[in-house]
C-alpha cells in the first residue's frame, strides 16, 4: 500500500513542527506546579486554555470532531482508570490519584502534542509502578527506530519491556503522524502486529509515540456516554507517556523535551 506519510524535510517546514512542540512543551512546564491535589482537572484546563490564547496559539482539542459530539476541552485528563480522553471535570485530584495530562496545541498550523503523568500526593506501590514502566517504555520506543527503520520495531521494543514487567499495552489506540494535521500516517501501535507492519520511517516523518500501559488487562471499555472518555475493561489503573518526534537523517529528534519534566532514565 502506497504510504500517505507527508515528508518535512524543508529548514522551513522542520522550524514550523519545532516551533509547535515547543510551545506545547512549555505549556506542559507552566500547567506542572498546578496539577497537584485539591485542584479539579477543570481548573487546569481553563489555565491552559488561557495561556494558549495570551500566546496566540490554538487548542487543538477543543472543538476536535469525535464520533459522537466534538471535544468539549482544550486538553485531555485522563485519571486512575481511565485509558486517554478524559475529559476535564470538577473533581478535585485526590492523593493516591494517578493522572495523564494530555496537551496539544497548534502553532502557526502546526501541531504539537505530549503527554505526562502525574503522582498526586502518596500513590501505591502498583501506581508508581505502571507510571515508571509507561515512561521507560516510551523511551525504549523512541531508542529502537532510526532513520530508514520500521515501525514494527518501537512496538516491540515498547510490548515487550511491559510484558516483561507483568503489565499490558492497549491496542485500541496509537501513536500517529502529526504535523500541519493533528492525526495522520502513519499508525504507531505500540504492540506488534501480524503480520509485522513494516512501514518505514524516512528521515521527514514526524509522528508521535504514545503508550498505553494497563495494570490488569489490556481491553478498553467502549467511551462512555459522554462520547470521549475510554477507561481499562477491569478497572485496572492505565499510564500514558507522550513525545513528538522528527526522524531526522541523524535519528529521532524529541520535539516536546520540557524543562522540568522528567528526564530519560530517571525514576518517577
Ligand atoms: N492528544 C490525543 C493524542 O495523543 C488526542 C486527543 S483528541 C481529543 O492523540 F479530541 F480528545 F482531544
Ligand atoms: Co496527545
Ligand atoms: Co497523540
Amino acid at each position: 500500500m502506497r504510504s500517505r506519510t507527508p515528508l518535512f524535510n524543508t529548514e522551513a517546514e522542520r522550524e514550523g513542527l519545532r516551533r509547535a512542540s515547543r510551545f506545547n512543551a512549555q505549556l506542559l512546564d507552566h500547567l506542572r506546579p498546578h496539577v497537584v491535589a485539591g485542584v479539579t482537572t477543570s481548573e487546569i484546563d481553563r489555565l491552559a486554555y488561557s495561556y494558549t490564547l495570551e500566546h496566540g496559539h490554538t487548542p487543538a482539542c477543543l472543538g476536535y470532531p469525535g464520533e459522537v459530539v466534538p471535544y468539549p476541552k482544550s486538553i485531555c485528563t485522563s485519571v486512575n482508570d481511565v485509558v486517554c480522553h478524559g475529559v476535564p471535570d470538577d473533581r478535585p485530584l485526590q492523593s493516591g490519584d494517578i493522572v495523564n495530562v494530555d496537551l496539544t496545541t497548534i502553532v502557526d498550523g502546526w501541531y504539537g502534542d505530549q503527554s505526562e503523568m502525574f503522582l498526586i500526593g502518596e500513590v501505591s506501590d502498583e501506581a508508581r509502578h505502571v507510571v515508571q514502566v509507561a515512561f521507560d517504555s516510551l523511551y525504549l520506543g523512541i531508542r529502537a527506530i532510526e532513520p530508514g527503520g520500521q515501525v514494527d520495531a518501537i512496538s516491540r521494543a515498547i510490548y515487550e519491556y511491559a510484558r516483561g514487567e507483568g503489565l499490558d499495552v492497549v491496542r485500541e489506540y496509537q501513536g500517529h503522524g502529526i504535523g500541519r494535521r493533528f492525526h495522520q500516517d502513519p499508525g504507531i501501535p505500540h504492540v506488534p502486529t501480524r503480520p509485522p507492519n513494516r512501514t518505514v520511517i524516512q528521515p521527514g516523518t514526524c509522528f508521535t509515540i504514545e503508550p498505553m500501559i494497563n495494570t490488569g488487562t489490556w481491553h478498553t471499555n467502549r467511551v462512555e456516554s459522554d462520547g470521549w472518555t475510554v477507561r481499562t475493561r477491569d478497572g485496572g489503573l492505565s499510564a500514558q507517556w507522550e513525545h513528538t518526534l522528527l526522524m531526522t537523517e541523524d535519528g529521532p529528534e524529541i520535539l516536546t523535551l520540557t524543562e522540568g519534566g522528567p528526564k530519560e532514565g530517571q525514576r518517577i
